[in-house]
């Protein structure tokens, strides 16, 4: 009855299974994939979030395929801000990133073409291929104390059923941004053999270090670019759904990509309309939340620093933005046992590497948004963990 495409394997993960059965039975456990900001105890502006959904103008229903003109000015804006001077012409409105890539995938993609992804990156991408047809194909993000693009690997795994490479920037989990070198190799290829680039930026706000070496595929106008954000990091509210894609590149490239994007939009006109009228006042909202989570990542990020600054086998893989931090543990247990182990033993709980396709074991992954009095406990309990285990 059903369609291939969803053909995946349902079965909960023993993970997934044993986390259930704790927290079946009344166990508090420290829980260091906490990736929801609306979980961590920010301190919101609330009624600056709430006061403009009562508007009387979120009566009306004026749809434009793009999104509204004035919403999409806020975009333009906070592009300016970061001196990109994009037009609102060039903005795609949508109710969140992961919606953008599906429509883009629609846009680019033949059934049977193949888009490019980072390896290890975010495990959304094998199921929005899957729900659009297109295989998957990988490029390593390499790590010799730094994370680097491996360009000529990316080079070489393209083929002429190549329609995209997806660069996310910063990378999650690794962290690591776009460097204008990397770039610069990335354009010159991408425009030579007309494929398509895709940068998901939704992290790009979160530097550890204000001063670290960032770049935007937004301002890219030489060959055609897609570059993904959306509120539901940039203004730590993913419960409001909002996303957008800045299409850039040749003039006559824009006028074609517009016109194909804004009927996919028009069929299905994603965003709602009290979402965008109250951007106007969560925009003013965005410094104070970005500020705050900011403060939270690199005070967990310190801490974890301070516990591997003596000797430890574990160790804390470089990174330098976005919301999680890699940690890189003895390859006496896999992955899945030292989770496993985690849980049980120590009632934390974190993400394996494998989660996240990286190429080798073993790595876990943990979120830097927690509240410091469960980061911290929760860190010093697997730290603990790994260090008597490899005594024994
Ligand atoms: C790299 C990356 N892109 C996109 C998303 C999804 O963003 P949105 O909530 O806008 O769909 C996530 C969510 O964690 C992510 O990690």
């Amino acid at each position: 009855m059903f369609a291939n495409r969803t053909n995946w394997n349902l079965k909960q993960n023993e993970i997934a299974d044993r986390l259930q059965a704790l927290k079946a039975l009344g166990t508090p456990v420290f829980d260091l994939s906490e990736s929801n900001p609306t979980e961590c105890r920010f301190e919101y502006l609330n009624e600056t979030i709430l006061d403009p959904l009562n508007m009387v103008a979120n009566l009306k229903y004026a749809p434009d395929p793009k999104g509204m003109l004035g919403t999409r000015k806020i975009v333009e804006d906070y592009y300016r801000q970061n001196g990109i001077f994009v037009d609102s012409s060039q903005i795609f409105l949508t109710s969140s990133s992961s919606e953008a890539y599906s429509f883009l995938f629609r846009l680019l993609a033949n059934p049977g073409d193949n888009i490019l992804v980072p390896r290890p990156s975010y495990p959304l991408f094998h199921f929005l291929a899957d729900l659009n047809d297109v295989e998957l194909k990988t490029y390593p993000l390499i790590y010799d104390h730094d994370w680097h693009i491996g360009t000529e690997h990316l080079i070489s795994s393209c083929n002429e059923k190549t329609k995209a490479i997806i660069l996310v920037n910063p990378n999650n989990p690794t962290g690591s941004f776009l460097k204008a070198k990397e770039l610069e190799k990335i354009v010159e290829f991408a425009e030579s053999s007309l494929i398509a680039l895709i940068s998901d930026e939704v992290f790009f706000d979160y530097p550890f270090n204000a001063n670290c070496e960032r770049v935007s595929l937004a301002k890219i106008k030489t060959t055609p670019t897609f570059t993904l954000n959306g509120i539901s990091k940039a203004f730590g509210l993913p419960q409001m759904k909002l996303g957008w894609i800045v299409a850039n590149g040749p003039r006559s490239f824009l006028n074609m990509a517009s016109e194909r994007l804004e009927m996919i939009l028009d069929t299905y006109l994603p965003v709602s309309t009290p979402v965008q009228n109250c951007m106007k006042t969560w925009v003013a909202q965005r410094e104070i939340i970005q500020k705050e989570i900011l403060a939270r990542t690199n005070k967990n990020r310190l801490f974890l620093h301070s516990l591997l600054s003596k000797p430890h086998p574990a160790s804390l893989l470089n990174s330098e933005g976005g919301w999680y931090a890699i940690l890189k543990v003895p390859k006496i247990k896999t992955e899945n046992e030292w989770v496993l182990t985690f849980l049980e033993e120590d009632h934390v709980y974190v993400h394996p590497g494998f989660f996240f396709d990286f190429e080798a074991e073993a790595y876990i992954v943990v979120s830097l948004l927690p509240i410091p009095e469960v980061f911290e406990e929760g860190m010093k309990r697997i730290l603990k963990r790994i260090s008597e285990t490899a005594k024994h």
